[in-house]
């Protein structure tokens, strides 16, 4: 099946486990010749599929969207992927209330259910180990699970579209100095980015946000032991004018505890890009942010064209396409790329 990406651990409750992928879990697993792979066979699908284009590459697989917490990009863009190829998608209604998970059924016994049924599984889950769990093979019986977001942990279909929109404005990710700001402590995608832009040279990261919204230590020390030049700063004014990514996000207030939801209140309001501080900003550098926003880019920013926040969600479909493609059609997916110019 999937000739992309292979065997990798992951540290779960204390203990290494062993995945066996075609899972997508974490930036991680994917190697830098992956991410290459994965970077051509999106171009190549962009460049062949827009709207009212339809393939029957994927015809007769059928794709779940497992969707527990409030999604509005990330179900619609695999959903897009997967009908734009030939696939089709089931999108349960609200599965938190509506599924047997409101009787008290687990998510591994849920999964169990599914796996008999269809070809891939998309999960979205409040938990932080949700992917890794349902990825056991006892669960998923070896159908592939994708994660789609899972708690505070990761977001790794997110970082490869981010990947893709900042390789495609500047043709590589080697030497780029990048700002993540925003609630990094509750949010998934800047760990997911974090991860990802660790594996090439010279990409030096600043964490930007007040203290109690930082990134955490699991994420800093990785990137030390893997020689990433990172640092932390409060405010965008440190380093808006030299930075050329400066990826933002909302605080998700969602995810915070009682006791610390005043003082994130306050944190949110610090860092925010407005007209005039975009243009402090070099010129060729890029605003991108996973979206939703709340207040952190004000709606006077789109229109300039440093902000890339757009074309970053519609590159999201063509990254689900490839992954799909991948897991589930990997021949197709050697063919384009041996076609390509
Ligand atoms: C992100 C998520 O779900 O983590 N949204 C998305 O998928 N684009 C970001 C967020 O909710 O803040």
């Amino acid at each position: 099946m999937v000739k992309y990406w292979g065997k990798d651990e992951v540290d779960w409750k204390g203990k290494r486990v062993e995945l066996d992928f075609p899972h997508v879990i974490h930036s991680q697993q994917f190697s830098l010749d992956d991410l290459e792979k994965l970077f051509k066979l999106t171009a190549i699908l962009k460049q062949q599929i827009g709207k009212h284009t339809k393939k029957d590459w994927l015809s007769g697989h059928i794709v779940l969207n497992l969707i527990y917490e409030p999604s509005t990009r990330t179900t619609t863009s695999f959903s897009v992927a997967g009908l734009r190829l030939g696939a089709d998608i089931i999108t349960p209604a609200d599965p938190v209330k509506l599924s047997s998970v409101i009787k008290g059924e687990t998510l591994e016994d849920s999964i169990r259910i599914y796996a008999d049924k269809v070809d891939v599984i998309v999960l979205r889950h409040k938990d932080d180990d949700a992917a890794i769990r349902a990825s056991r093979p006892r669960f998923c019986q070896g159908v592939p699970v994708i994660s789609a977001g899972a708690g505070k942990g990761q977001h790794p279909t997110q970082s490869l579209l981010d990947y893709f929109t900042i390789r495609e404005r500047f043709g590589r990710i080697e030497g780029l100095i990048v700002a993540i700001c925003g609630d990094l402590k509750h949010g998934r995608t800047s760990r997911s980015l974090a991860y990802l832009l660790s594996k090439y040279e010279g990409v030096e990261i600043y964490f930007v946000a007040p203290e109690v919204a930082q990134m955490s230590t699991d994420v800093l020390d990785y990137l030390t032991r893997h020689n990433v030049k990172w640092h932390q700063c409060l405010t965008l004014d440190e380093v808006i004018s030299f930075v050329d990514v400066c990826y933002m996000t909302r605080f998700q207030t969602e995810r915070e505890d009682p006791e610390e939801k005043e003082i994130m209140a306050h944190a949110s309001m610090v860092n925010v890009i407005d007209e005039q501080m975009v243009e402090s900003m070099k010129d060729d550098a890029i605003i991108m942010h996973p979206l939703p926003r709340i207040h952190e880019v004000k709606w006077g920013v789109d229109k300039n064209k440093r902000a890339v926040y757009f074309q970053q969600a519609l590159n999201g479909d063509y990254i689900r396409m490839a992954l799909l493609l991948c897991i589930l059609n990997s021949d197709k997916a050697e063919e384009l790329l041996a076609n390509a110019v």
